[in-house]
């Protein structure tokens, strides 16, 4: 028979071993029964944006940040510049620091596996924000936009703004050949695959049939990428193919997936005096918006960055008191390890006609902001 006060000795003794195994470590994580209803009130949220020099990640920073502080949680938010290891030291630098959950909008989708094993040790829990992170189980859930459906918009604006697709995106049946050059974002983004495909998937089979023609012949993802989305790339390589390929030729089109990408290749063309092709973009960046109003870009892809704030925001509330977040696509994101449960937005095409109803009027940007164009 055990005795009544042996059997309290060892409730006492297992309470201490609990008690003192979860501080044990530098780390305080969810694991050890942190994440029940209110037990991390107040608790660390980390959020990586990968760089500045895009305002719309100065944005989704910014409303990130409102998001969970206005929840009660107090936030670090860093930027890495595009650089890989910045973004690496920054991460593991939230980790020392006790951060509960993390934020990520990586620049390079395969860099992070080291970082990410060392917060799934620490039970901290891994939202991937916008970009996909590959080739780690310890991505918890994914928020972002319908990526290939961004894609789709694009080559469908492009078609639109070259009289191929009216405005209800039907076939107008026009005749005759279009000249045009593609361009991808960077090739360790995850999404830029996805958005150039979804272009392709609309566009192919108008170049199959000789609707457009891309004089270059660079159709491969690989030879129309831009590494880390850089305008200045862009503009560069707009440039050698205007030298190279249209000397007695009209350019009437060019795919582009980003904004900045978009600013590069209109520099380009402004340079080379030649009339205006019909040039997309994506994020509506303000000084895109401002191209667009004066009808010199032709399009953009609307995608309210709020939204991605408020679902990464409610994400993290949601594991942080042990509840399971929402997420509306169990099949799409597989990083290679695992198919990652995610929350898809919707994005818009932004055109001169319905930019200040979609942009302005949501309150995104103030009518003064597009005008100027900063
Ligand atoms: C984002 C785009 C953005 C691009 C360049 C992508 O991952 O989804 O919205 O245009 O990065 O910053």
């Amino acid at each position: 028979m055990i005795s009544k006060k042996l059997l309290v000795g060892i409730a006492a003794a297992s309470a201490l071993m609990l008690s003192l195994s979860a501080c044990g470590g530098t780390r305080a994580g969810l694991g050890g029964g942190g994440n029940e209803p209110g037990g991390n009130a107040g608790a660390l949220v980390g959020v990586a944006m990968p760089t500045k020099t895009s305002e719309r990640w100065i944005d989704d920073g910014n409303n990130v940040k409102s998001k969970l502080e206005a929840m009660g949680y107090k936030v670090d938010v860093q930027y890495a510049n595009d650089k890989v290891p910045d973004q690496q030291q920054q991460i593991e630098s939230m980790l020392n620091n006790g951060a509960k959950a993390l934020i990520i909008a990586s620049i390079d989708g395969t860099a992070l596996t080291q970082q990410l094993a060392d917060a799934g040790k620490d039970g901290v829990k891994v939202i991937a924000y916008d970009r996909l992170i590959n080739g780690s189980p310890n991505v918890d859930y994914y928020v972002t936009f319908d990526n290939e459906k961004v894609g789709v918009q694009q080559g469908t604006s492009l078609l639109q703004g070259l009289g191929i697709l009216d405005a209800a995106g039907k076939d107008t049946g026009k005749s005759g050949t279009k000249n045009i050059e593609l361009f991808a974002g960077s090739p360790d983004d995850n999404n830029a695959q996805f958005f150039f495909n979804g272009a392709m998937s609309v566009l192919k089979p108008y170049i199959d049939k000789g609707t457009l023609k891309v004089v270059s012949k660079q159709t491969n993802f690989s030879q129309v990428a831009i590494q880390q989305w850089k305008q200045e790339t862009a503009q560069a390589r707009m440039e050698t193919l205007l030298n190279g390929f249209y000397s007695g030729k009209q350019l009437d089109g060019v795919l582009s997936p980003y904004d900045g990408l978009s600013r590069g290749i209109l520099n380009a063309v402004k340079s080379a005096g030649i009339d205006n092709p019909v040039v997309t973009g994506q994020d509506a960046e303000k000084p895109s918006d401002k191209l667009i109003l004066d009808g010199v870009q032709y399009s953009t892809i609307f995608k309210d960055t709020r939204k991605l704030g408020d679902t990464a925001a409610e994400m993290v509330d949601a594991v942080m008191n042990g509840k399971e977040p929402e997420v509306n696509d169990t099949k799409t994101y597989d990083n290679k390890v695992k198919v990652v449960p995610s929350y898809l937005h919707e994005s818009v095409i932004v055109t001169k006609d319905n930019l200040i109803k979609e942009v302005v009027d949501t309150g995104y940007y103030t009518k003064e902001e597009v005008e100027k164009g900063e």
